[in-house]
Parts: structure tokens; C-alpha cells; sequence
């Protein structure tokens, strides 16, 4: 398949963490040498749970700088925020009227929340609608995500075709690409690592708090002496994202040897984490300092990004009859 556009973005609700980083930012920054790729801070989805302004432009900025400094080169890929092309709410509305209600009730985010007892907003439960305009507004092939969001991507396909089956062929009709190692990177308590579970490690987390949640991380109850099991273990399972192989063999054979306790663990999994993100640290901290040159980055990218959204824009509403 000829790869040409590539599209993601990031909600901002808070600091990315190691779910974001290995799951979607990593995966997204390799995919800029292969295509032209398109990465933005999705703050029109924030708003499904952000209420409070300066606290959502803090962490839009804040995630801009988190994802350049994770190699984001702004020279070859766009990044940009959501809501500075304004049309994809436009083309969601048109979507919206394409979109049976039973494949939205069917989406996970909202049974959860309904699971949970919770009244759901109508943002939320339109969220893989909004979410749809982004991709096919953008022209995307290749969609890179975590698990979480390959039934968003199915719903976007869906929509796409049916689009296209009614108005003509107005839409490409992208893939997700999910690296399966990463898929879902788990958290503290071994569920899956999310900012709404509250078992985070983030990636830019200060030396003393990663240290104080690593510590944190919930283990069963064997003793020193007693091998472990090393395919239950969150410890083991983060160790293999940021420590070297020899280094993974050597916990695993310590895992079913016994012998070692779990802070020992834990320990040389702060030190992995610690050194492997000291580069990425040091260039979040260059790029924070100057927050002009961020304001131009944004800037571009939206240039960018409207160049390519406006075209397809008036296709769409041609196509649909308005005007
Ligand atoms: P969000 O913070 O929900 O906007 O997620 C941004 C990206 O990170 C999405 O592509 C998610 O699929 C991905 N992601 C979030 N949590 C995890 C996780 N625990 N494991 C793998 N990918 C994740
Ligand atoms: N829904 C995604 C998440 O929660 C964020 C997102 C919004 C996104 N629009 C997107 C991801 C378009 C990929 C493509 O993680």
C-alpha cells in the first residue's frame, strides 16, 4: 500500500504517560520519515471532560512540547491543534447526519461511562463521530493508535464508505496501525495504563514522584525467596519497554529463580525509566524555554493542516447538496 498521509492525535487532559508515549507518540514519530504525517493536540475531544479554560490551554501547549520532545520534527511532520481549523466540527455535524445511533451506543467509551452510572454528555457519546471528521478530513491512510481506539477507526472506515456509497468518492478510507507489543501498556495496578484510572507513570514525571509511584506499583505477596511469575508482572512487562534485553533476561531469570525481592525490582525499573527518558527530559526543558517558537510551530501546522481540510471541506458540502 502506498502510504501518503498519516494522521493522530492526543487529548489534552492532562500529562501523556507511558501508555501515550509507547503506544501512540513513539509509533507516530517513526511513521514521519514514511509519509507525510499529521499529529494534533485534540482539543475539541478534551472538552468532553476539561471545564476549565486555562487549564486546557495549559496542557494543550503542554503536550505540543511533550510530543516535540519526544522527536516530533516539525520540518517533516504538521503538528497542530484541533481546534485552530474549526471545519472538522463542521464536517462531524455532516457525518453525524450519516451515523446510525446503535453504532455509537455499541462504542466503548460510552457504555463504560453508562456501566459506571454516570450520564453520559452528548459531546461524549458523539466523541467517534468528532473523532471521524479528523481522520477523513485530513485525507489519512494510516490512523497510529493504541488498542483503545481501533473501534473509533472501524467507526471512521464505516462512516467513510458509506459516504462515499452515497455522494461519491469524497473520502479515503484509512487503516489504525497498532503495534501489537504496545498495544496496551498496563499501569500500576496492572489494568491498563490510563489518566482515568489514576495509575499513571507520566512521562515527564519529576525524579521523586516516579520514584515514590514505581515504588507503588501493587505486586502479589511472595516472599523474597520464592520464584515469581514473570507473565503477570506490570514490573517485568514496563522494564521490557525501556531496558535492554540482556538486562530483561536477567530480571526474568531472577523472576523464576527467586531470590529477589519485588523492590529490588523496582528499583532497576526506576533506573531504566529514569535514564532512558534523561535525553527526551533535557529537550522538553530546551524547548520550554523559548515559548515563541512553539507559538510559530502551532502556527504552521495549522497553515498546514487548513490547506489540506478546506479542500475536502467543499467537496463534502458540494457533494451534500449545501451551496
Ligand atoms: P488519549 O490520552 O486517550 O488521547 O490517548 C492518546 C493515544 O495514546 C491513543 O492512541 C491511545 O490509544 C494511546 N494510549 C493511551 N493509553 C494507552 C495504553 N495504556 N497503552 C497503549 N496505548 C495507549
Ligand atoms: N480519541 C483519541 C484518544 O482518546 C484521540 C483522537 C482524537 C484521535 N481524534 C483522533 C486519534 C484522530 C487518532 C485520530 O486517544
Amino acid at each position: 500500500m502506498v502510504v501518503s498521509r498519516i494522521l493522530s492525535g492526543i487529548k489534552p487532559t492532562g500529562r501523556p504517560h507511558l501508555g501515550n508515549y509507547f503506544g501512540m507518540m513513539r509509533p507516530g514519530i517513526e511513521w514521519q520519515d514514511k509519509g507525510e504525517a499529521f499529529y494534533f493536540i485534540a482539543d475539541y475531544h478534551a472538552l468532553t471532560t476539561v471545564h476549565d479554560p486555562a487549564l486546557l490551554r495549559e496542557y494543550s501547549r503542554s503536550v505540543a512540547l511533550d510530543f516535540l520532545a519526544c522527536g516530533l520534527d516539525p520540518s517533516k511532520a504538521v503538528l497542530f491543534r484541533q481546534s485552530d481549523v474549526p471545519e472538522v466540527t463542521e464536517l462531524a455535524w455532516l457525518l453525524t447526519c450519516l451515523t446510525p445511533m446503535p453504532m455509537l451506543e455499541n462504542c466503548h467509551a460510552y457504555k463504560d461511562h453508562l456501566n459506571k452510572g454516570k450520564v453520559p454528555s452528548h459531546g461524549l457519546f458523539a466523541y467517534p463521530v468528532l473523532m471521524a471528521a479528523d481522520i477523513l478530513l485530513y485525507n489519512s491512510n494510516i490512523v497510529p493508535v493504541g488498542r483503545d481506539q481501533k473501534q473509533h477507526v472501524e467507526v471512521t472506515r464505516d462512516l467513510a464508505e458509506k459516504a462515499n456509497r452515497t455522494f461519491g468518492p469524497i473520502f479515503t478510507v484509512p487503516e489504525a496501525s497498532i503495534v501489537a507489543e504496545v498495544a496496551t501498556v498496563i499501569g500500576l495496578d496492572g489494568q491498563k495504563m490510563s489518566k482515568s484510572y489514576n495509575n499513571t507513570l507520566g512521562l515527564f514525571e519529576e525524579e521523586k514522584v516516579l520514584r515514590k509511584k514505581v515504588m507503588s506499583i501493587v505486586t502479589d505477596s511472595s516472599p523474597v525467596e520464592a520464584p515469581k511469575d514473570p507473565s503477570s508482572s506490570s514490573i517485568l512487562a514496563l522494564y521490557k519497554l525501556c531496558a535492554e534485553p540482556a538486562a530483561v533476561a536477567l530480571m526474568e531469570d531472577q523472576f523464576r529463580s527467586g531470590g529477589v525481592g519485588y523492590g529490588d525490582f523496582k528499583k532497576r525499573l526506576f533506573d531504566a525509566l529514569w535514564s532512558r527518558f534523561a535525553p527526551l527530559r533535557a529537550r522538553r526543558a530546551e524547548l520550554a524555554s523559548d515559548p515563541a517558537a512553539l507559538d510559530a510551530i502551532l502556527e504552521n501546522g495549522a497553515d498546514r493542516a487548513r490547506a489540506v481540510a478546506l479542500p475536502t471541506m467543499s467537496r463534502m458540502r458540494q457533494a451534500m447538496g449545501l451551496r
